[in-house]
This record gives C-alpha cells, sequence and structure tokens, in this order.
C-alpha cells in the first residue's frame, strides 16, 4: 500500500495508551452524526462490536506492510458489510468518525503527517472493503 506504517502505528499507540476504549468514542460520534446507522448495529452487545473494531483497526495497522493479508482480509470483510446493510456512503461517515475521533485522543500528537498518513490508509482500507463488497 505504501503506507507511512511507522506513523500509523506510533500514533495508534499513543491512542490507545490514552483511551484503551478508542471504538466507544468512535461509535459516540459515528450515532451523533449519523443517526440513521444506528438499526444496522444489532447483532453483537455493543462492547463485544467495540472490542471486534478495536481488533480490526490494531490487526490492519500491525498488517499495513503486508499486502496479501491486506487484500484477503480486506476484501473479505467489505463482502460482509453488504450483509449488515453497510453502503458505499457510508465508509465516508465512518471514515470522517474515526479520524475524528483519532484525532481528539491523539491531541498534539496528531500532525499534518499523522492525519495525512490516516487519511490515506483509510482510503485504502475503503477501496478494498468496497472492492470485496463488489464481488
Ligand atoms: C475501517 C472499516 C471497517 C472496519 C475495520 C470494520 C470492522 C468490523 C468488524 C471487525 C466487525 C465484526 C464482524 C466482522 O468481522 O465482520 C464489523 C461489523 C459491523 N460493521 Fe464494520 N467495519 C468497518 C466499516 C464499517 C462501516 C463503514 C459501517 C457502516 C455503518 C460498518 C458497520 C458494521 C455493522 C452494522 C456491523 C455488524 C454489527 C452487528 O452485528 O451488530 N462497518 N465491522
Amino acid at each position: 500500500m505504501g503506507l507511512n506504517a511507522e506513523l500509523l502505528q506510533s500514533s495508534l499507540a499513543v491512542v490507545a495508551e490514552r483511551e484503551p476504549q478508542i471504538t466507544r468514542r468512535f461509535y459516540e460520534h459515528l450515532f451523533a452524526r449519523y443517526p440513521q446507522v444506528r438499526p444496522l448495529f444489532s447483532k453483537n452487545a455493543s462492547h463485544l462490536q467495540q472490542q471486534m473494531l478495536q481488533e480490526a483497526i490494531v490487526a490492519v495497522v500491525e498488517h499495513v506492510e503486508d499486502a496479501a493479508w491486506l487484500d484477503t482480509n480486506l476484501r473479505a470483510m467489505g463482502r460482509k458489510h453488504v450483509d449488515y446493510g453497510v453502503t458505499e456512503e457510508m465508509y465516508d461517515w465512518v471514515g470522517e468518525c474515526l479520524l475524528v475521533t483519532l484525532a481528539e485522543l491523539a491531541e498534539e500528537a496528531w500532525t499534518p503527517e499523522v492525519a495525512a498518513a490516516w487519511t490515506e490508509a483509510y482510503g485504502a482500507i475503503r477501496g478494498l472493503m468496497l472492492a470485496g463488497a463488489a464481488n
């Protein structure tokens, strides 16, 4: 992917240290800004869902230099998200809320370089998940 693995990993470490429950804040932003997605989340208790999302983000960042892993896993995840009722525009909403959350928690560690690295990484994740969704 040509992403800046070091910047992504170090900034995620800062955020995780300050707020172990990154995704709790993420869902607060998501449901406040886009309440229409709330009904999609019902299968799992929300704490389980939060843990899975957090683990997924950590796994992606750990494998950011492993194109084969990303390709296989993100396409499969994109495919599953079709069944959850996730549409293409929702990826923009989720990307916005993820970056807002990371920026808020990273505080001074959220430099323009870190912001650019996350914008690029999310764009790549979105692209692979949507490619999987199209199959
Ligand atoms: C970076 C992109 C994303 C990641 C890493 C991610 C990660 C995950 C993971 C790990 C799960 C658990 C089940 C599974 O493995 O399929 C899941 C489920 C789910 N995701 Fe995502 N997701 C992403 C994008 C989105 C977007 C854009 C939406 C749109 C609102 C969304 C909505 C959902 C829903 C509705 C479920 C099922 C929840 C339930 O069963 O209650 N996700 N996601």
